[in-house]
């Protein structure tokens, strides 16, 4: 589960106008003045330059770099939970290992480090793309050995056109409303290429019945992550609320994010933030009345072994891969795994299984639920997300 948390309500009088009010609200008509207060909420949450500045920047420079150092560059886009980044690159003459940053994790809300490999898993993908645009014909092995999750190693080839890797650079989380339409079955199973994914599969959850059972599971599991306060704190660390903390970290949860119209967003950024119970209940408001209100259908991947390590980057890089093509089509896509956060918070701490039960009714018998998402067509285009420069990441 990953929301819009605030930083720690301000200690002087509260405001008649904060962002709690305007999120539970929705309200977008507030006329406000240049103080001076206001204007260094301006300046803090960079509400006139939305999405801009060097934490941005990776997103406009990718395609210009050639070589494995090039391919790299757009690996750092992908997807990865709470935009954790959790990735390390080493670049050799002829190959790229990928190792992981455990330092960059959410704690009770991933104890098993399933989505964190997963992580790994997408920016996998992109890097295997990004080397075949550029005349790189990679090779990947997994769990080379103990330190390394993979390898990509290349051999020179052509440069392979593919409109996956052209859509790196615009593929983004949409956590906005989504049009009423339907999403056909034809478009949905076309959005699979399930070439290397043995053992993994994909189940499109689109009719009536089930699709509204999974939205009951979904913001279920949000109540029940918002109870518990562990899982609300590490939620919350990966938070960015200021534009000075997006500069410095390029990482973490934006407003930008969240999928606001402009009005709302900007209005949001001048607002006082407001508590972390406060975003948890905007998040919770936000699951019920727009993520799972407006999804034209859930995709679930499966698999009979949640746990394997090669399983999860297999995950990984078919997630990336459904994402890349969706955003060709013009298809958005919101990643929602608050389900089986709770089902590992559940088994890590021993507790009697409240979601598996319930999610394994929705799923074919002897398939386990790796990542949930919901897709649909957008009624507004997403934000880019910060990240971190590709010097950052390779050792
Ligand atoms: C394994 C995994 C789990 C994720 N789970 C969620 C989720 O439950 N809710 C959500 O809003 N986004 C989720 N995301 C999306 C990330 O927050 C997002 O990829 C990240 O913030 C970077 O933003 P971008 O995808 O727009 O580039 C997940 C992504 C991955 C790879």
């Amino acid at each position: 589960m990953q929301t819009v948390q605030e930083p720690a309500a301000p200690t002087t009088s509260e405001p008649q106008w904060t962002r709690r009010n305007l999120l539970r609200t929705g309200a977008a008509a507030v006329v406000v003045a240049g103080t001076g207060a206001l204007g260094y909420r301006v300046y803090d949450t960079a509400v006139l330059s939305p999405g801009r500045g060097d934490a941005y920047d990776p997103w406009q420079h990718w395609r210009d770099e050639p070589g494995l150092l090039g391919a790299v560059g757009a690996a750092v886009l992908a997807a990865s939970p709470h935009n954790t980044q959790p990735w390390i690159f080493g670049v050799r003459a002829d190959a790229v290992d990928v190792l992981v940053d455990a330092t960059r994790g959410t704690g009770t809300v991933d104890p098993y480090r399933r989505e964190q490999h997963i992580g790994v898993g997408c920016a996998i993908e992109n890097l295997v793309l990004a080397c075949r645009a550029r005349g790189l014909e990679p090779t990947v092995t997994l769990l080379p050995d103990d330190s390394r999750l993979a390898t990509v190693a290349v051999q020179p080839g052509r440069p392979a056109p593919d409109p996956r890797h052209d859509a790196i650079g615009e593929r983004h989380t949409n956590r906005g409303p989504f049009e009423a339409r339907a999403v056909p079955p034809e478009t949905l199973a076309g959005l699979v290429d399930p070439t290397g994914t043995a053992g993994l599969a994909v189940r499109w959850i689109a009719e009536p019945a089930p699709r509204a059972a999974l939205s009951r599971l979904l913001n279920d599991a949000a109540a029940a992550l918002v109870a518990d306060e562990q899982q609300s704190l590490d939620n919350f660390a990966w938070f960015r609320s200021h534009d000075d903390d997006i500069q410095r970290h390029r990482d973490g949860l934006t407003l930008g994010g969240q999928g606001f119209g402009a009005v709302k967003l900007a209005l949001a950024k001048l607002l006082p933030a407001s508590s972390r119970a406060a975003g948890d209940q905007f998040w919770l408001k936000q699951t019920a009345d727009v993520h799972t209100a407006t999804a034209a259908a859930y995709g679930v991947i499966t698999t009979g072994t949640p746990d394997d390590r090669a399983t999860q980057l297999t995950a990984g890089r078919l997630l990336e891969r459904i994402h890349l093509t969706a955003t060709c089509q013009g298809i958005a896509l919101h990643h929602m795994n608050q389900i089986t956060e709770r089902i590992d918070r559940e088994r890590s701490a021993g507790a009697t299984p409240a979601f598996a039960p319930r999610f394994a009714e929705l799923l074919p018998p002897g398939e386990q639920p790796l990542l949930t998402f919901r897709v649909g067509y957008p009624r507004r285009p997403a934000a880019p997300s910060p990240r971190r420069a590709t010097d950052q990441v390779i050792r």
